[in-house]
């Protein structure tokens, strides 16, 4: 389509330069603190997409953080594509591993470095950008609405709340999703599925207050020490996880199906290179795309105890702490998993410490059709603007809503992203490519015509 490459490249730096301003707002859903921020931000998405060419937007206050919701009908006997995306962030700490401040973008080597380049500010804006060109250039062929909510990186409770409320007004035919990454701009692809999660918190409590590790230690159990056993316990000795019942759901897949995981390009010594690691670690059986992709793992995300300030302190800790996540598979229902966790973590606590466990957000995994209409349009588009056929994936992450895009709406969903794995997201110095910014914007007008088309229209 001539109008849109000519109206892409007419408006090529003042699209860069709206993302960059998006990205100083820093709009971090976790921490209390940036609320006026992330308020903020809402309503520069909301203008954003009345900017573009939506009929109506607006800010739809939760609970939570807002829901920005905007459309454009051209017809209501046309398809609709409802598309969803965050624009909350992840926070940025820790800053000092930053090169350069993270809510100040900067562009090196063709890359916009800022918290939220690429998850998912950078993606998201691409859809407001395409929604524009299609908009501005009058061949929109297909009604749009766009949903872009502000409490993704904190599990989108507000969000499924949302859904329950407003399904006549979400009513669409597909949802398309850019949150996701690729293998390479040589090899793109399209992820096929995502993981779900729950996330506990655990604490380990020895003696009532701490204590001088001289005058108690080695007489008392120090909770530091149980809580790194207790952890270590929750993988054998082939890392399989130990947690009674915890593979009775997971969905064994055929030889033919795992294979055709194991034929993406992959090469473990340039990722072991990249990681800075000599050697790769994970369950016995498995390949790192397996791994990565079809397996439940568990994670611990963050342990503390004791004195971690400067110099030395001779304590023994009267508590310990840690937050570990499961990403669970297709079957292995997040609340189930949530109860055999809770369970197998008070079983294993010894008598000389007491437990206390909670559970934070949690999501159900989702496997994305590739024999769809509009998975076909996603994989037309891809050849159409990269040239090559897209690679069907599996990602590790999670975006919790998406399972209920299923459930509530009826909807499937098809994750078109164009992130890469090393774009340090929820990290130091995360980026997004500028190149892989102006192709989302190139490719997404095309999924439009191609789902719009297969509906014959
Ligand atoms: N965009 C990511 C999910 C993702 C990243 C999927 C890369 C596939 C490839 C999303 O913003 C995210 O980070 N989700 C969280 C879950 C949420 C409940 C905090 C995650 O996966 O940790
Ligand atoms: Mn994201
Ligand atoms: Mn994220």
């Amino acid at each position: 389509m001539q109008a849109w490459k000519e109206y892409q490249s007419d408006n090529k730096d003042r699209f860069l330069d709206e993302l960059l301003d998006l990205l100083r707002i820093p709009s971090v859903s976790a921490d209390s603190k940036y609320k006026e921020d992330v308020a903020r931000c809402a309503e520069a998405v909301k203008e954003h997409m009345l900017k573009a060419g939506c009929d109506s937007a607006e800010v739809c206050p939760t609970a939570g953080h807002p829901i920005v919701f905007g459309q454009k009908i051209v017809d209501p006997s046309l398809p609709t594509i409802l598309v969803y995306g965050h624009y909350d962030v992840q926070p940025a700490d820790p800053l000092n591993l930053w090169t350069s401040g993270p809510f100040e973008p900067v562009i090196k080597d063709g890359k916009i470095y800022a918290r939220g380049a690429c998850d998912d500010k950078g993606q998201m804006f691409m859809h407001i950008k395409a929604l524009e060109v299609m908009a501005k250039t009058n061949s929109l062929p297909c009604n749009v609405k766009i949903m872009i909510e502000g409490e993704e990186e904190v599990g989108s409770n507000n969000l499924g709340i949302f859904l329950e409320a407003n399904k006549e007004r979400l009513k669409a035919d597909v949802v398309l999703v850019s949150d996701t990454s690729m293998i390479s701009m040589e090899h793109p692809s399209i992820e096929s599925g995502l993981r779900g999660l729950s996330y506990m918190e655990v604490e380990v409590t020895g003696p009532n207050r701490d204590l001088h590790s001289g005058v108690y230690g080695g007489a008392v159990a120090n909770p530091a020490t149980i809580l790194c056993k207790m952890i270590a316990s929750m993988h054998d000795e082939n890392n399989h996880i130990t947690i009674p019942g915890f593979y009775d759901k997971v969905q064994e897949l055929t030889d033919a199906e795992r294979a055709a995981i194991n034929s993406a390009p992959f090469d473990l010594t340039e990722y072991k290179e990249e990681l800075g690691v000599k050697e790769i670690w994970g369950e016995k059986g498995y390949t790192t795309l397996e791994r990565t992709g079809i397996r439940p793992t568990l994670e611990v995300n963050g342990i503390w105890s004791g004195y971690i300030g400067e110099g030395a302190k001779t304590v023994l800790p009267s508590k310990a702490n840690a937050k570990i996540s499961m990403r669970l598979v297709p079957n292995q229902g997040s609340d189930e998993i949530t109860e055999l966790f809770t369970k197998h973590f008070n079983s294993i606590a010894p008598d000389y410490v007491t437990v206390k466990v909670s559970a934070h957000h949690g999501g159900e995994a989702v496997v994305t059709p590739t024999d769809s209409p509009a998975y076909k349009a996603a994989a037309k588009a891809i050849q159409t603007t990269f040239g090559k056929d897209p690679i069907p994936t599996r990602g590790g992450g999670s975006i919790p809503i998406v399972a209920l895009f299923e459930k509530t709406l009826g909807l499937k969903t098809v994750l078109l992203g164009f992130g890469l794995d090393n774009d340090n997201i929820h990290s130091p110095n995360e980026k997004y490519d500028v190149f892989n910014y102006y192709k989302g914007i190139e490719t997404i007008p095309y999924f439009h015509k191609y789902f719009a088309e297969s509906f014959g229209q």
